[in-house]
């Protein structure tokens, strides 16, 4: 559930009609809705209120710092994957104390960050790290709290691109590793060994993959326990997926995923956490653009946005479906025109969608693009010189642009022309 309806002729974003958005900003934007994000991290809170846990958004999906800010107010942690996310959850005012430090490629000074700002738990991925985290800690006096990703050699069953669980992926410790890396975590100083991590992919639509994961997790916890090890929490990644169309038949719901977790590790007694992004942001945020042009091609009429793929890469980069609806409302029973639905940039991949029914489009008119909160404007670029998008939060009758779009000069002055040129 959103909270992008019509109203009075016209796609609201809670009680702002997208028009008022764009007539203030300008096309395109990123728009997110506030309530939206607070009842998706609800339904999860919710889902695990059975046991002690801790809700850590995936900065990665949406990490526009005033989103972080609702989570945060609400008491979600983070999980983050780098030193610039770190930042953006500290100044959201999320305390170390609920941030979780996941990624294979953590360098040093990352690790000095976190430790010297504070941090939960590194989410450990290799042996190699865990040495150079060993030595980061020891060197300024710490200790390192941490968990091992343990890669359970699942099939996730999502898009190859997003599918993190099987061994051949460059993800976590193989799970029969477990025994020997949980060992050498316990010998190394300025390690503390505190739970069992694992994430198997993204955009799940089924609880079968997680089942199995979470089985195999609850197994190992229980051989690292019987080997001495205080495992007190478990760190299931994030993952669970959502409806990209309203018609597809949905995942399954947080509540669901709650009871499978109870089911397969709640009887160990540990702390649960989850990372999820996609679940909370996705469906919070929509990509308003405007039609530039509609132009008759020889198999089928363009509609070219004056968004484009370095705006929303995921049609692009993973064949990802996103529904596209006009902001003007139109009666039920209008007759439907196929489009491919485009951008500009000069790229043949630069496309949204392909032979989409719409109801006949105009120029000038606007779109919005459902379901992008999550990997939208986070995977945004600058190609063709195309300065970001503005990001406006929406929050009841509010709203407010969150990141403002860029002048050209701003774009262009970041680039410097060496004096001897
Ligand atoms: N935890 C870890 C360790 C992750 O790698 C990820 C996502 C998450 C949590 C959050 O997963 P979620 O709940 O959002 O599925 N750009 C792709 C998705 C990449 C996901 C990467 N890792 C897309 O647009 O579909």
């Amino acid at each position: 559930m959103d909270h992008f309806d019509y109203r009075r002729g016209q796609l609201h974003a809670e009680d702002v009609p997208i028009g008022d958005i764009a007539a203030a900003v300008g096309t395109p934007f990123y728009v997110y809705s506030a309530s939206t994000l607070r009842r998706h991290y609800r339904l999860f809170d919710e889902a695990l209120s059975w046991g002690d846990h801790l809700v850590c958004f995936a900065v990665k999906a949406l990490s526009n710092v005033a989103v972080l800010k609702v989570l945060g107010d609400m008491g979600a942690g983070m999980d983050i994957v780098s030193g610039g996310e770190y930042a953006r959850a500290r100044a959201a005012g999320v305390p170390g104390e609920r941030i979780v430090f996941s990624g294979v490629g953590k360098t040093r000074a990352e690790m000095r960050q976190a430790l010297e700002g504070g941090i939960r738990q590194f989410n450990v991925e290799s042996e190699p790290e865990l040495h150079a985290l060993s030595e980061v800690a020891t060197s300024m006096g710490a200790v390192a709290p941490v968990a091992v990703r343990l890669n359970p050699d699942v099939d996730a069953r999502t898009h190859a691109k997003i599918a993190t669980g099987s061994r051949e992926t460059k993800f976590g410790v193989p799970i029969d590793r477990a025994a020997d890396v949980y060992a050498e975590a316990a010998r190394l100083p300025g390690i503390e060994v505190v739970g069992v991590d694992v994430h198997i992919g993204s955009q799940l639509t089924d609880l079968a993959p997680f089942r199995e994961a979470y089985g195999k997790i609850a197994d190992v916890t229980r051989m690292l326990r019987a080997a001495g090890h205080d495992i007190r929490r478990l760190d299931l990644g994030g993952g669970l997926g959502i409806p990209y169309t309203r018609s597809n038949s949905a995942p399954p719901l947080p509540v669901e995923y709650g009871r499978m977790v109870q089911e397969t590790v709640g009887d160990l007694g540990c702390e649960i956490e989850i990372e999820p992004g996609r679940l909370i942001a996705g469906n919070a945020g929509l990509l308003v653009a405007s039609v530039i042009y509609v132009k008759s091609g020889a198999v089928r009429d363009f509609l070219i946005l004056d968004a484009g793929m370095n705006d929303l890469v995921r049609p692009a980069m993973y064949e990802a479906h996103h529904d596209i609806v006009p902001v003007r409302a139109r009666p039920p029973a209008t007759p439907t025109h196929v489009y491919d639905v485009v951008g500009p940039v000069c790229e043949t991949g630069d496309i949204f969608a392909r032979a989409r029914p719409l109801p006949p489009m105009e120029p000038g008119e606007a779109v919005a693009f459902r379901s992008a909160g999550a990997y939208g404007a986070v995977m945004a670029s600058e190609y063709n010189s195309r300065p970001l998008v503005p990001e406006v939060l929406v929050d009841r009758d509010q709203f407010a642009v969150i990141r403002r779009r860029p002048s050209f000069d701003e774009m262009i002055n970041r680039d410097t022309i060496p004096e001897w040129l």
